[in-house]
């Protein structure tokens, strides 16, 4: 894992933004995971900005995290609107290759398995883009979750379903089912690109950083991954034991 600190979400999203932008430039045929939430929008604008000073995201190919079970993809919570209305409707990709689960599969687990083949056909995702819960879920694998689990469907906790009520009229409705990548599925990314910020990040990123790996906070597996790029801003990184020593090494030029 790499370990980078910025004073502020916006720095860290700026650095993040200039690290994804990079490789698209190097490779316009990118495959990206993407994540909702609202820790990924300041890299979504400025992935934004850069399309619009020119760079070509036409070939760009990209796979969803998740998707709430049982909503419209015109649901105005539904995870496709969010990623249409902040990342797609900016960008000039091409919206058919862009994939969010489908909360309305009326055969849930051909559906799943359709699209892991889908991620398999592109070549894999390249960049996966991560948040983390408060709990340290990754996607909607929540604590318990199997670490070598596949696309599924999956129960949200009531810690998340509280956490995401503020987008809903009332915690009542909010689905208690989802649709997600695997924690496995999530490994195979050859990259992946976490963004956490506050200070009720803290332990669950003290934990995914120097706890051990175990299924209680999911996000620990990416100990385990070849290339995971940890952008943290003060707040949630205020829990950390070595936190002087990441630093240190981001000095250091690592
Ligand atoms: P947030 O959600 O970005 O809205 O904090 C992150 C997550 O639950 O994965």
């Amino acid at each position: 894992m790499q370990i980078f600190i910025f004073d502020t979400p916006e720095a860290a999203s700026r650095a993040a933004g200039e690290y994804v932008n990079a490789e698209i430039r190097k490779n316009p045929k990118l495959v990206l995971g993407l994540a909702t939430g609202s820790t990924p929008l300041g890299l979504y604008k400025e992935m934004a900005e850069a399309c619009k000073a020119g760079l070509d995201y036409s070939q760009v190919r990209s796979f969803n995290l998740d998707e709430y079970y049982g909503l419209q993809p015109d649901h105005p919570q539904s995870y496709r609107r969010f990623m249409n209305e902040n990342l797609f409707d900016h960008l000039n990709i091409d919206k058919a290759n862009t994939r969010v689960p489908d909360g309305t599969a009326a055969d849930p687990a051909a559906f799943c398995a359709e699209y892991e083949a889908a991620m398999k056909a592109a070549g894999g995702v390249d960049i996966q883009v991560l948040g983390i819960g408060s709990d340290g879920h990754i996607g909607f694998n929540e604590p318990g979750s199997s670490l070598v689990s596949r696309t599924r469907v999956v129960a949200l906790t009531p810690q998340t379903i509280s956490d995401n009520a503020r987008f809903f009229e009332k915690a009542d409705d909010v689905p208690r089912k989802a649709i997600s990548m695997g924690v496995g599925t999530i490994m195979e990314a050859k990259t992946c690109l976490m963004l956490c910020f506050g200070a009720n990040k803290a332990t669950a990123v003290q934990g995914m950083i120097e706890g051990g790996i175990t299924q209680f906070n999911p996000a620990s597996i990416l100990q385990m991954h070849p290339d995971t790029r940890v952008y943290l801003d003060e707040a949630a990184a205020s829990k950390l034991t070595l936190k002087d020593y990441y630093k240190w090494a981001g000095s250091c030029g690592l």
